[in-house]
């Protein structure tokens, strides 16, 4: 089997470094095996660096970033708990829909698509609702390119009292994250976005507060895969007492060791800082060729760029051609933005000025 290769500049999967396709063509051993225990081990220590937290309960769910949004309410929402849930994009709905599924009582904050999640409303609705459990919402929400204040929202939420859940699929390592200083308490990214990993993997985080949550639930967890109380057992014990839970995708696991490598190696400062140049560089060479930025530019997402759609050009035939000339793929508009905007994915290895300048040129080359 061969397989092209592609430029990737959607919304995710972005290009994987060789050292992280290398990590994945290693032996496949055996998920109770010492050896494998280990690298879990070590996996779980740099994941901490990379969510900056000292959480125990700091692991890799073996599904994707959706896992991670499932598994968050499943586990501190109670059937009748009140969640309030912040929505300004497709990932936000989601939030929504999995609330509704575990048969909490969603109330939800609506805000503009391409703006951020608003304090003001926040803050209202927590007034509103003071027997609110949980604020959940999505700090960089892919749909539009939008990144909110996850710090702000967090202190208000704690101010009422309540957990905090986190949607960072497209922010962990790509911008500013700091789980334990800002009071995050379920944190969950995927492996395919800012970490360059392969797709299929989602990192997730509980803080203190949020493992009492589930220590003291009434009911049992609603789903059975995504209960962190079994899953605890495999993560979190010893490697004499570790006990089968599932079928841990073990090559895929060494793949997202060598990512969380290539993170500690770097520095998260200095790939926060990289993810914002290649971000900068885009911009400028977009807006000088006369096209338009969706988001105003205080609430940019650095990895991932909305531009609309010039007046005259086919959405569907421009990626194509950039597909079949030129192996580049460019990510198309999602929801309400679909048909109106394209979405320009700089994430992992591909945030940087070069990469920027390849999707830009090219681009600006099929229009
Ligand atoms: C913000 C956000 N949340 C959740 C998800 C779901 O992740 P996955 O597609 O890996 O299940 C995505 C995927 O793009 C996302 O961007």
């Amino acid at each position: 089997m061969e397989v092209t290769h592609r430029d990737l500049f959607g919304p995710g999967p972005t290009n994987v470094p060789d050292s992280i396709l290398q990590a994945l063509s290693q032996p496949t051993i055996g998920h109770l095996d010492p050896e494998f225990l280990r690298i879990m081990d070590e996996t779980g220590e740099r994941l901490r660096y990379a969510f900056q937290t000292s959480n125990a309960l700091t692991f890799v769910l073996s599904a994707p970033g959706s896992i991670g949004m499932e598994t968050s309410f499943v586990n501190m929402l109670e059937p009748g708990d009140k969640v309030i849930v912040c929505i300004n994009g497709v990932f936000g709905g989601r939030m929504k829909d999995i609330g509704e599924r575990v048969r909490a009582e969603v109330i939800t904050v609506e805000n503009e698509w391409g703006t951020p999640v608003d304090l003001g409303d926040l803050e209202r609705a927590l007034v509103e609702h003071p027997d609110a459990v949980a604020v959940a919402f999505v700090h960089a929400e892919t749909s539009t390119g939008v990144l909110s204040d996850a710090k702000a929202i967090a202190a208000l939420a704690k101010e009422h009292d309540c957990l905090v859940l986190a949607d960072c699929v497209t922010s962990l390592s790509g911008v500013e994250l700091r789980v334990d200083d800002w009071g995050l308490d379920v944190v969950y990214s995927g492996s395919q976005k800012c970490l360059s990993c392969v797709p299929g993997m989602s990192p997730i985080t509980f803080s203190t507060k949020a493992v009492e949550k589930l220590k003291g639930r009434k009911t049992r967890v609603q789903s059975w895969f995504c209960d962190v109380g079994l899953l605890m057992s495999y993560y979190e014990s010893g490697e004499k007492t570790r006990a089968y839970h599932h079928t841990a995708p073990v090559n895929s696991l060494y793949a997202m060791n060598e990512a969380l490598r290539l993170v500690v190696d770097e520095s998260l400062e200095s790939r926060w800082s990289r993810h914002s140049e290649a971000a900068r560089h885009l911009y400028a060479r977009l807006e000088a060729a006369g096209l338009q930025l969706i988001v105003a530019e205080e609430h940019r997402l650095a990895p991932l760029t909305l531009v609309q759609i010039p007046h005259g050009a086919d959405d569907a035939s421009v990626r194509r051609n950039l597909l079949d000339n030129r192996n580049i793929e460019l990510g198309g508009g999602l929801g309400k933005f679909s048909g109106k905007a394209w979405r320009i994915g700089l994430m992992g290895q591909n945030a940087c000025v070069e990469r920027a300048d390849l999707i830009a040129d090219s681009l600006l080359a099929e229009l």
